[in-house]
């Protein structure tokens, strides 16, 4: 396993992508009710990627071993769906909960990140499970500096979700991030602290933990025999969330790339991060 440090260019690189792939999320926000069908949301996601900001929809045939090309230009994942649920016609109704998962390629750079989104109502049940995993993601997020490993990330991941009564999936994980879309290492959302490679400076890579309500096992969704080759649910068919950031390991600690103007204020508990170069002049 080998993973890229990215130099100075490739920071500024992924900074921008990463902003214009939060930039996605808050575009479609308003389009995010009842009513609206995933393909709408998917086209006018593709449209705003290509012809506003000058860039290219990552998962839009996007073809990894074993799996047929991916056919749109985010993937929405609606209540019982894990990940990878591909859009289509079906209408967003009153109490779902969809996340929605956005790649931005910008200048050669993958910008990867991605929501929850309540339509209407909520159910007080499907409100904490969307919350619980914003929190989960952000506990996985502060452990990250140099010197720190991985299973850091994990082990504080898994402890504060299962805490919480729910479940971590463990067949998908968070991925370095940059010229490649799913590069070294992977980040897994369970662990035990103190294990798996050491943080360093200028590693970029996603958290993406998919909690789920009930049982932590997957399947393919398969319907009457028919697989679309993608969308993942959970084996008990109980909802399941994930949210997605692209974080930069810095000097003193992380910087999460994948945030804008409509990015959902980080919990309580997050610690502001303070640039290098402002605490060295405060000294
Ligand atoms: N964006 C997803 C991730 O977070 C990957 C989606 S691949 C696709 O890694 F082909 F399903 F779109
Ligand atoms: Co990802
Ligand atoms: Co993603």
């Amino acid at each position: 396993m080998t993973i890229i440090i990215k130099n100075a260019a490739a920071i500024a690189g992924m900074r921008t992508a990463g902003r214009l792939g939060s930039e996605v999320l808050d575009m479609l926000t308003p389009f995010v009710k009842a009513g609206v069908t995933t393909g709408e949301i998917d086209r006018l996601a593709h449209d705003h990627m290509v012809n506003v900001q000058g860039g290219i929809p990552a998962t839009l045939n996007y073809q990894p071993n074993g799996y047929p090309p991916y056919p749109a230009s985010l993937c929405t994942s609606i209540n019982d769906e894990v990940c990878h649920g591909i859009p289509n016609s079906r209408v967003l109704k009153n109490g779902d909960i969809v996340n929605i998962d956005v790649t931005v390629i910008k200048d050669g750079w993958h910008g990867d990140n991605s929501r929850m989104f309540v339509i209407g109502e909520g159910s007080i049940a499907a409100k904490r499970l969307c919350s619980v995993t914003f929190d989960a993601m952000w506990r996985g997020i502060v452990k990250v500096k140099p010197g720190a490993r991985f299973g850091d990330i994990g082990h504080a991941i898994q402890t504060f979700a299962e805490n919480q009564g729910f479940t971590v999936v463990r067949e998908f994980c968070g991925h370095g991030v940059g010229a490649k879309f799913h590069e070294d290492p992977q980040v897994l959302h369970y662990g035990r602290p103190g294990t798996l490679e050491v943080m360093e400076p200028g590693m970029i890579f996603t958290i993406e933990p998919m909690i789920n309500a009930g049982k932590r096992e997957i399947k393919e969704d398969r319907k009457a025999g028919q697989y679309d080759g993608w969308t993942i649910v959970t084996k008990d068919r109980s909802l399941s969330a994930q949210w997605e950031h692209t974080v930069l390991v810095t000097e003193t600690g992380y910087e999460v790339l994948t945030l804008s103007a409509g990015s959902p204020a980080a919990p309580a508990f997050v610690q502001p991060q303070v640039a290098l170069q402002s605490s060295a002049a405060s000294v």
